[in-house]
């Protein structure tokens, strides 16, 4: 099993993507560490312990990180698409467990240094605050990362909280920056291959049934799927999140390609754009998500959601 940590900010997608790694036996969910990004530190850490209390998890330890972007405070986050409290307006039952009290990059740190190297897949699915954070303060600790699959960027879609950016890569450009630019295997799970990806309301309604945690799923996903259509005119919703976790979870699910990709971090309209090079297949850069069976990833998804039933 593929000891895992998912670095998150949940957020009605964050929630779905912890639920299909806990019902994944390819995996093992070792940590979650939380990040500000779509509604705030505090009610991100929050949910997290609840969504694992849901699943009967509270045993995987939960570490809170940045409150903030690395640099510049962000103008908005996105209550407008997850509820104010991030889940949809959907209130979970409080965890009897507290937050772990060490800070996540230690947490994290201490989780890599404690596997061999090269065997822990770091799944990112929000702002990449922490994991800039790990290289800067624990750099020996990060280079024993096996992977890391983030959810965020776009290729060739443009942008979903701007024209430029995708709304991970927007809320810490300069920490986007710093990951992508780094040494660290990264796959880049952007626009490109989860905007297709649309779990509709028939999918949710096979899983809607299974239990608690099937139905308070599908409690949180209404408020995404009542977004989407207003924001984007879509049947369902983009399960960006979930889907990289499923590469993450079976590694190849994505076609990728290596590419060399820029993150903008100026102050104008290209802020937070992953600019990416397709002109060329890079010799080190990033393996950049670029095709995706939409059709077998949303039954993926739900297949797994559905094995909470029993
Ligand atoms: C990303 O932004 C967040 O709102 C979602 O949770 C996802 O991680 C999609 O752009
Ligand atoms: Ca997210």
């Amino acid at each position: 099993r593929i000891p895992l940590v998912i670095d998150t900010d949940p957020g009605i997608d964050d929630a779905l993507a912890i639920l299909l790694a806990l019902a994944s036996p390819e995996v093992d969910l070792r940590l979650v560490t939380t990040v500000h990004g779509n509604v705030e530190l505090a009610q991100v850490t929050e949910n997290a312990l609840r969504v694992l209390h849901l699943a009967g998890r509270s045993d995987v330890p939960v570490a809170a990180g940045a409150a903030g972007p690395l640099v510049h405070l962000l103008p908005e986050r996105a209550g407008h698409v997850h509820g104010t409290a991030g889940l949809g307006g959907v209130e979970l039952p409080p965890s009897p467990v507290p937050v772990d009290p060490r800070p996540a990059v230690v947490a994290l740190a201490e989780l890599l240094v404690a596997h061999d190297p090269g065997t822990v897949t770091v799944a990112p699915i929000g702002p990449l605050t922490n994991v800039a954070l790990l290289l800067h303060v624990f750099p020996e600790a990060a280079a024993r990362i096996g992977r890391v699959v983030w959810m965020g960027g776009s290729a060739t879609r443009g942008g979903n909280v701007t024209a430029a950016a995708e709304f991970n890569a927007w809320a810490d450009p300069e920490a986007a920056a710093a990951v992508l630019g780094s040494d660290l295997p990264v796959t880049m799970v952007g626009l490109d291959v989860t905007l297709p990806t649309v779990l509709t309301e028939a999918g949710i309604a096979r899983f809607r049934h299974a239990g608690p945690v099937g139905a308070a799923a599908a409690g949180f996903l209404r408020q995404y799927v009542d977004a989407a259509r207003d924001r984007y005119g879509i049947d369902g919703v983009c399960v960006h999140d979930a889907l990289a976790l499923t590469e993450a979870i079976v590694p190849g699910t994505l076609g990728t390609v290596r590419r060399d990709v820029v993150v903008g971090t100026s102050l104008g309209a290209d802020r937070g754009q992953t600019l990416v090079d397709r002109r060329t297949v890079a010799d080190r850069g990033v393996e950049v998500a670029e095709t995706v069976d939409s059709g077998a990833a949303v039954e993926f998804l739900v297949s797994r959601m559905c094995s909470y039933r029993s």
